[in-house]
């Protein structure tokens, strides 16, 4: 199985400023089991798939959201269809700021993964303590590849880490129910702690420690398997 070290820009970076970001996370070695993504907003996919191709890094690029629809007559939304010119294989849905700042729902999450099965995008689904069982059970007849990421939201952003013993039974129990999806973490996750993490999971979502990139890199090199 791989390992999934995303970095989640979320609202942040312009176009010189993740610029600058790629010129600060400089050349990275990964083992072959690392798999490193990125996750900006949606005005930076170019400007990110360009830099990648361009220093040819071994990063994948994610979407942090995505329409519930085709594309059409939806003013304002962006289709999977459209995130896939620009190469993305992964997309964020259903994070906690999200469905607490923009009402998202586990219907309107489920259609949104729905619509990335079409087009063949990997969802990274997050769940918190609250979603975990309303949304996962939405999906139990489901047969959409996806990761599930556990993000309790009392750890994002605030530097309180979620104990490795409460995220490895959340692991236990998700794998009980979608035995082949990555169960990854996310919730203040640093270069400090991101190897306690990848001792239980699949992975690590990784946000405020992945907006300066020598920081990132520095979990990239902390997370990073010899051989
Ligand atoms: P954080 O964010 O690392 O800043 O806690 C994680 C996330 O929200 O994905």
């Amino acid at each position: 199985m791989n390992r999934f070290i995303i970095a989640n820009l979320k609202s942040n970076k312009t176009r010189e400023s993740l610029r600058s970001w790629f010129d600060d996370l400089g050349e990275l070695t990964t083992s072959s089991i690392e798999k490193v993504i990125v996750a900006v907003p949606y005005h930076l996919l170019a400007v990110a798939r360009e830099e990648i191709t361009r220093r040819n890094l071994p990063i994948e690029l994610a979407a942090q959201d995505v329409s519930p629809f085709p594309m059409g007559a939806y003013t304002g939304e962006v289709a999977a269809d459209q995130l896939k010119e620009f190469g993305v294989k992964y997309c964020i849905v259903g994070h906690s700021e999200r469905r607490r700042y923009l009402g998202e729902t586990d219907e309107l999450v489920l259609k949104k993964i729905e619509m990335l099965g079409i087009t063949g995008i990997t969802p990274i689904l997050c769940v918190s303590e609250e979603s975990v069982d309303s949304q996962l059970s939405l999906l139990t007849n489901s047969s959409e590849a996806l990761i599930v990421a556990y993000e309790p939201v009392g750890s994002i952003g605030t530097g309180k880490n979620q104990s490795v013993d409460i995220v490895s039974a959340f692991v236990k129990k998700v794998r009980l129910m979608f035995a082949n999806s990555p169960v990854i973490y996310g919730g203040s996750v640093n270069e400090l702690d991101v190897n306690e993490y990848l001792l239980v999971t699949d992975g690590v979502l990784v946000g405020t420690a992945s907006l300066d990139a020598t920081q990132f890199s520095k979990v990239l090199e902390a997370a990073r398997v010899d051989g």
